[in-house]
C-alpha cells in the first residue's frame, strides 16, 4: 500500500453505512446507526474519514465530555476517541496518526484540553500508535471489554 495517497475530510451523512461496515470488519466493539449519527450531529468536526481514490478506508469518531481531569485534580473538557479503524490492504501508511492528529485538532477546537481514550491491553498496533502520539497510560479497567478482556485507559494534554 505504500505510495497510496489519501485524503481526510469530515463525515457526510451518507458514510454513515460505509463507516458502520469498517468498524464491524475491524473491531468487537460495534454501535447502532443512532449512534454514529448522534456523533456526526454534535462532534461533526471530530468524526472524519479518510479516503483512498474515492473510498472511505478509514475513520476517527470523538466526542467532548465534562469530566475529571486524567492530569490534575479538576473538573474539565476531556476528548474522547472513541473509534478508530483503518481497513487492513490501508494500513501502515499513516492513515491512522494522520486521522488521530485531524481529531485531536478538532478536539481542541471544541474547547478540550486534553484526550483520552480506552484500548484493549493486547492491541499492540493501536498503543504503539497511541505511544507516538505521545499518549500514556493512566489508567487500567479490568473486564472492560464484553468479553473480559481489560483495558488501558491513555490519555495526553491538548
Ligand atoms: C490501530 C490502527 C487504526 C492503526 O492504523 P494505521 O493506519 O495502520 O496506522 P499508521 O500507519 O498511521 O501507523 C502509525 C504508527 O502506529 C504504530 N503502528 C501501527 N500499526 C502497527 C503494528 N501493526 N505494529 C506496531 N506498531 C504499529 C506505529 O508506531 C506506526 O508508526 P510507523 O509506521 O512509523 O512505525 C489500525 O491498525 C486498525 O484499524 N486496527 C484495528 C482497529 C483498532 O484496533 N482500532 C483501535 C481501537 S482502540
Amino acid at each position: 500500500m505504500s505510495g497510496k495517497r489519501y485524503t481526510i475530510r469530515m463525515v457526510e451523512l451518507k458514510d454513515i453505512p460505509v463507516v458502520m461496515d469498517i468498524n464491524r470488519k475491524c473491531l468487537p466493539e460495534n454501535y447502532t446507526e443512532s449512534f454514529f449519527i448522534q456523533h456526526y450531529k454534535k462532534f461533526p468536526k471530530a468524526f472524519l474519514v479518510a479516503e483512498v481514490d474515492g473510498k472511505v478506508v478509514g475513520y476517527i469518531m470523538c466526542r467532548v465530555e465534562h469530566g475529571f481531569s486524567n492530569f490534575k485534580f479538576a473538573l474539565t473538557k476531556k476528548g474522547h476517541v472513541i473509534s478508530i479503524a483503518v481497513l487492513p490492504e490501508y494500513r501502515r501508511i499513516g492513515i491512522g496518526y494522520n486521522l488521530m492528529i485531524k481529531g485531536m485538532e478538532a478536539l481542541k477546537e471544541y474547547g478540550a484540553t486534553e484526550v483520552y481514550l480506552e484500548v484493549r491491553v493486547s492491541n499492540y498496533p493501536a498503543i504503539h500508535l497511541y505511544e507516538k502520539l505521545n499518549y500514556t497510560i493512566v489508567n487500567r479497567i479490568h473486564g472492560y471489554y464484553a468479553d473480559g478482556e481489560d483495558a488501558y485507559v491513555m490519555a495526553r494534554q491538548l
